[in-house]
């Protein structure tokens, strides 16, 4: 029996996962596979050259016992956006969509009971499979999706979190692929993530790049914070565009808040009333403190263990949707029948 209240944000077997090749510039049929494993050719271009990409995304059991999927049509644009970034094919809406209800379809089970609040985390990705050595896009590439029952990413829920600001390394450059969710960007993102665990802290916060001036993101998540009102969250070339930030921009205006989507110098930390990180794995993980190492300053927010007020506002209403419970005033929503 699984533990559905308790769940971590784990890799969990399921019956089966979804793929299809792409070979002579054209993609083939979906194949539902249950093995786990992948063969490839040792020189393949991911394994070499990060020719890799990938998406997160969530279906959730509602109110009413309905499946249903949040925006996954953006998802598989990005995705796409991911690919070519980085010399892969696009990967057609009409394949993503096949490869997403199949998936769900043969493994309903695996959707936690609504009220656990649990969900069901999906996972597209694409890799690069010609065996080659030369520094070149390869010809021949693999979709695989795969999905497991999540609980939430950081590990006391929606509990306040503490987050340390990076200022060793930094996970992408200014034109580089920070806006893409490729494989690397992660990759580079490993140390930072393990010195701030072992400092207690649950995630590194970058800084832009180029200046090392202004908010640009968390390793996992987009960044966001509150004053006067006003939802403020970073304009940078190097940060995901984060569907779940796209959400709650559009939540909060709707919600008479203002919106700034602009820089936020580091000097502004000091007069936000809240902050959080905000994404489909984080949802809204609010933050109760940011430390810099480098001017040994520490700003809090709110209260440790509870979330703010206009950040709660903007969960609830949010999740409310995703679960059905609220109306899908925007038609974000995808029910599967
Ligand atoms: N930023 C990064 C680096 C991420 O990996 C993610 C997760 O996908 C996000 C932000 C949030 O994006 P989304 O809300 O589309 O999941
Ligand atoms: C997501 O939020 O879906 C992500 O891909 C972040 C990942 C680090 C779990």
């Amino acid at each position: 029996m699984i533990d559905w209240s308790n769940l971590p944000f784990g890799y969990m077997p399921t019956n089966a996962n979804v793929r299809c090749t792409y070979q002579n510039g054209t993609w083939g049929k979906i194949e539902i596979h249950t093995e786990e494993t992948v063969t490839l050719h040792m020189a393949a271009t991911c394994l070499h050259y990060g020719q890799e990409c990938f998406e997160g995304l969530k279906a959730y059991r509602g109110v009413d016992n309905s499946i249903r999927l949040f925006r996954w049509e953006d998802n598989a644009k990005r995705m796409s956006k991911s690919a070519q970034r980085i010399g892969m094919p696009e990967i057609p809406m009409n394949i993503f969509k096949e490869a997403l209800f199949t998936l769900i379809a043969h493994n309903k089970e695996f959707i936690p009971p609504y009220g656990t609040g649990a969900t069901m985390y999906i996972r597209p990705l694409m890799i690069g499979t010609e065996g080659k050595l030369g520094l070149n896009a390869s010809t021949e590439y693999m979709f695989i999706m795969f999905c497991s029952p999540v609980g939430p990413y950081f590990k006391d829920g929606c509990k306040p979190v503490k987050v340390i600001i990076e200022r060793d390394s930094d996970r992408a450059a200014p034109l580089g692929t920070g806006n893409v969710k490729v494989g690397g960007n992660y990759a580079a993102a490993v140390n930072a993530t393990l010195r701030a665990h072992q400092l207690g802290y649950s995630s590194a916060l970058y800084l832009d790049p180029k200046e090392k001036k202004y908010i640009d993101e968390c390793g996992p998540a987009n960044f966001f914070a509150i004053k006067n009102n006003t939802y403020v969250t970073p304009q940078s070339t190097s940060i995901l565009e984060s569907i779940t930030n796209m959400s709650l921009i559009t939540l909060a205006a709707n919600m008479g808040m203002k919106v700034e989507k602009r820089q936020i110098p580091l000097d502004e930390l000091g007069s936000f009333e809240e902050a959080g990180q905000c994404g489909t794995a984080a949802v809204i993980t609010p933050i109760c403190e940011i430390y810099d190492p480098l001017l040994h300053i520490s700003h809090t927010y709110g209260f440790p263990n509870t979330i703010g007020e206009k950040s709660k506002l903007l969960y609830d209403t949010l999740v409310g949707i995703q679960f059905g419970e609220k109306e899908d005033t925007e038609q974000w929503i995808t029910i599967i029948h």
